[in-house]
């Protein structure tokens, strides 16, 4: 393993799994997260030589800190823009704040923080891999009380593949995960949201959720973080602007 691998978002759910799936593979990785201590938690699991503080909102704070990171630690040869959040609301009901807010850090925050990414692998002209985690509602809106998220995720769909054919000539592969229903802290807010919604208890709606999926468990974290690891590992040398369903069959395309 030649490079580094930097995570967003690497403090919670999906992205400490991944944090600690690529460290078990080998690579040295460096967890970064809004919130610093989350970040320093995930690093501690993974052995990390390091852990950052990273608002993808923050253009400047995102440049700087993955140039302070490969200055340190070495080229990067992993990205994983997985940093995200959610909130239900009806559609007739979301603010335009509310919706900027959603696309400012699932779609602006991963294009910025994929971009410098990007920039800091060109510049050291060597081959690099970029996994975007995107979500079944990147490729589906038949989803209840997320029309911002989804805009945000098929956003990330569409990056994706944007990205992955123009730094193709840099060797520089760049796909997606899109999850269904993983249990992470942000599913537990969602859960608690669409009760509200719907007016029925937690249970009923991780019912729906169950009964939404064909293979009748709720994702884990790791079962992204293996996809992700495989994105982005040599099995998938000839794979560049795909979006891959990790969702136990909750969608199919
Ligand atoms: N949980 C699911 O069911 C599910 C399904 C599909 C896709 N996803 C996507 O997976 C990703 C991770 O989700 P999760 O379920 O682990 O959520 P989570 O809420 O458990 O963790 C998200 C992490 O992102 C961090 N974060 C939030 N805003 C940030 C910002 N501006 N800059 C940097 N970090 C920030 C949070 O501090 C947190 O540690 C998100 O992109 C989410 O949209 C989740």
């Amino acid at each position: 393993m030649s490079g580094i691998a930097v995570v967003t978002g690497a403090g919670s759910g999906i992205g400490a799994a991944i944090s600690r799936e690529l460290a078990a593979r080998g690579r040295v990785v460096i967890p970064t997260d809004l919130d610093p201590a989350a970040a320093a938690a995930t690093g501690a699991a993974c052995g990390s030589p390091a852990t950052h503080r990273l608002d993808v909102t923050e253009p400047v704070e995102v440049a700087e800190v993955i140039t302070s990171i490969v200055t340190e630690h070495g080229p990067m040869e992993v990205f994983v823009s997985n940093a995200g959040i959610s909130r239900m609301r009806r559609f007739l009901e979301i603010t335009p704040e509310e919706f900027d807010s959603t696309i400012g850090v699932n779609l602006r925050g991963l294009f910025l923080a994929s971009q410098a990414a990007a920039r800091s692998m060109v510049a050291a002209g060597r081959p690099g891999c970029i996994v975007n985690v995107a979500s079944m509602a990147g490729k589906q809106g038949r989803v209840p009380y997320l029309a911002d998220y989804v805009a945000s995720k098929f956003g990330v769909v569409g990056l994706t593949q944007a990205m992955a054919f123009e730094l193709a000539e840099h060797e520089i592969r760049v796909n997606s995960v899109c999850p269904g229903y993983v249990a992470t802290p942000m599913q537990d807010r969602e859960l608690a949201w669409e009760s509200e919604l719907r007016g029925v208890d937690v249970e009923a709606v991780r019912e729906l959720y169950l009964a939404d999926t064909p293979l009748r468990r709720l994702e884990l974290p790791e079962d992204v973080a293996r996809v992700v690891a495989f994105l982005a590992g040599p099995d998938a040398s000839f794979v560049t602007g795909e979006s891959l369903a990790v969702n136990g069959g909750a969608f199919m395309d």
